[in-house]
């Protein structure tokens, strides 16, 4: 990690002096689980031959927006769909890309894992896949042990299931999906195959039901409903 650091041209350089920095934009219980979701990124992307670093540093980054008022959210993120305008924490991981910007952090990477940690990742981008997998399973949540799990040894597997699993649900509710989500789910290859050979696209049993799966990607202020 040292060798990394001083590597200037390495995405960790980048990153000194930002551990100090979420430490202090953030809540003490949420800077520990961001530190949980670093670490665990950082195995998953490990486990699967991807970018360890960027995983890393994603991690570190992904909720340095979460704890600020909804008017900051607001302005740092202004909203694309009426569901940002009524939850404006569904926009903190959009604020979270706008604030590290302005600060001066540059890798396009890392910017789209952070930005996309909590709709889903838009595809095309497997440091975004880790950290979102590692933010709905780090052990911290005590949830979805099974994601975590799968995704040490099959990163594509364990984001189809949470994904799809996450429509599923929020769809069998009745509950407006998040267009963002929407296109995560629209990028999983098993949804694009599906819909390409003219078949139903895969969905998952109802979380709660025999047989469901319980996917919680966000801890969520009172009253905000799970559709981010
Ligand atoms: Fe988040
Ligand atoms: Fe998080």
């Amino acid at each position: 990690m040292i060798a990394q650091l001083l590597d200037l041209q390495h995405p960790l350089a980048e990153l000194a002096g930002w551990d100090e920095r979420v430490r202090l934009m953030v809540r003490p219980r949420r800077y520990e689980h961001v530190l949980r979701v670093a670490e665990l990124a950082c195995r998953i992307a490990c486990a699967n031959g991807l970018d360890e670093a960027r995983a890393y540093a994603a991690g570190l980054l992904h909720d340095i927006a979460r704890d600020l008022p909804d008017a900051e959210l607001l302005r740092l993120a202004p909203p694309e769909c009426t569901i940002d305008a009524a939850h404006p924490l569904a926009l903190h991981g959009r604020a979270a890309r706008t604030l590290l910007e302005r600060w001066g952090y540059r890798d396009p990477v890392v910017l789209e894992a952070v930005e996309d940690h909590t709709t889903g990742p838009r595809g095309g981008n497997p440091v975004a896949d880790c950290v979102y997998i590692a933010d709905v399973s780090e052990p911290g949540r005590g949830v979805n042990d099974h994601i975590r799990e799968l995704a040490l040894h099959d990163l594509a597997a364990a984001l189809n299931n949470a994904i799809v699993s996450k429509v599923t649900y929020l769809q069998g509710r009745g509950i407006t999906v998040h267009p963002r989500t929407l296109r995560a789910y629209h990028a999983l290859p098993c949804v694009r195959e599906a819909l390409a050979g003219g078949q139903e696209p895969p969905a998952c049993p109802v979380p709660g039901e025999p047989g469901g799966q319980v996917v919680r990607p966000t801890r969520r202020r009172r009253g905000t409903p799970s559709h981010a």
